[in-house]
């Protein structure tokens, strides 16, 4: 017998606000076919004034609440990922914790860029598996809008905003690749290539500061990176990519998608993408691509899933898990 983090509920929200791409063509050099063939984008949310990153945070993890058939009270912990909090502290996640009313166990946030939300899962896998809590809510919630420098087009015509959440519960399994749950994580990083991706700002600075990207060697290294940590996840959970239900990637770049897919030699057939409709929200993308794809049908009770990301840091992992 083995102690497996199962998901039980799942939930996401978007700000109302839809930005196409044509308005960009208003107050940039730039256009809806650009920003569509280099990225695969055509909308994303912006969150209204005066709304943050946990005030969306929220609305997703009430909704994953519902979906468990729980409530706050239910829950040990919250873990939430995300580079954008309210402020530089408390943390969104006690943000969180107080407006769910949440008045017993703890709350923190993670900060690994596009790669938080994996993080954040292998935090609270291992978490679970210790037997330090039964009950954890996993978020990714990001106003990436915020850190948007927006006469920079190489770069603010791809972020958007958002929030996903679900439940993990320790819950018991045969111990073999049958189980439901997180079969394997894979984590990375690799500081020495922090300069293709920061934001300018800061503690240090005095100022929230704004996103810098070189994309060409960002997404240079996804394809490469996104490959072999996925298959490294594999490798550890037993499986191999023709057992694979889903691919549930970070949503930055349909060419990355698309090039990791092929790498793995598996078909766009089995791979959920959303970055159509929310551009790229960091933390947030692969919890709202997740909640989506059980939305629309795709993904079921036993499917494989292998989900993975990379963003700044470099940071990057994959984890490995049946739904
Ligand atoms: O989530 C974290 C990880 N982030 C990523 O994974 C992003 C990775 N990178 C990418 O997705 C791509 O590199 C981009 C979508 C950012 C850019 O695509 P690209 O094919 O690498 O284009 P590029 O940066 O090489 O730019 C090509 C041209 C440049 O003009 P010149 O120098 O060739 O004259 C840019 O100035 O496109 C120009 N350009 C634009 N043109 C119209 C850059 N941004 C725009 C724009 N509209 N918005």
């Amino acid at each position: 017998m083995t102690t497996r983090a199962v998901v039980t509920g799942i939930g996401h929200y978007l700000p109302e606000r839809v930005v196409a791409n044509a308005e960009f063509e208003q107050s940039l050099d730039t256009t809806d076919e650009w920003i569509r063939s280099r990225s695969g984008i055509e909308r994303r949310h912006f969150a209204a004034e005066g709304e943050s990153t946990s005030d969306l945070a929220t609305e997703a993890a009430k909704r994953a609440l519902q979906d468990a058939g729980i409530v706050p009270d239910d829950l040990d912990a919250i873990i939430l990922a995300t580079s954008t909090p309210d402020f530089t502290f408390p943390s969104a996640a006690t943000m969180v914790q107080a407006a769910l009313g949440m008045n017993h166990g703890f709350a923190f946030d993670v900060q690994a860029v596009c790669a938080g939300f994996i993080y954040a899962l292998s935090t609270a896998n291992s978490m679970l598996l210790s037997g330090q809590a039964r009950r954890i809510m996993v978020i990714g919630a990001e106003t990436f809008s915020r850190i948007m420098d927006w006469d920079d087009r190489a770069t603010c015509v791809l972020f958007g905003d958002g929030a996903g959440a679900l439940i993990l519960e320790a819950q018991n399994g045969a111990g073999d690749v049958s189980d439901q749950g997180i079969l394997s994580v894979d984590l990375n990083s690799d500081g020495r290539h922090r300069d293709i991706l920061y934001v300018d700002g800061g503690v240090s600075t005095g100022a929230t500061g704004y996103l810098r990207m070189q994309g060409k060697e960002v997404f240079r290294h996804a394809v490469e990176k996104l490959a072999k940590t996925a298959n490294a996840a594999m490798d550890a959970a037993g499986i191999s990519p023709d057992q694979v239900d889903w691919i549930v990637p970070h949503q930055a770049n349909i060419r990355i998608i698309q090039g990791t897919a092929k790498k793995l030699g598996l078909s766009m057939d089995n791979v959920v993408v959303t970055v159509q409709d929310h551009g790229n929200t960091s933390a947030a993308s692969i919890p709202l691509a997740l909640s989506v794809g059980v939305e629309r049908g795709q993904i079921k009770r036993g499917d494989v899933i292998v989900t993975e990301a990379i963003g700044g840091g470099l940071a990057w992992g994959a984890v490995v898990l049946r739904w």
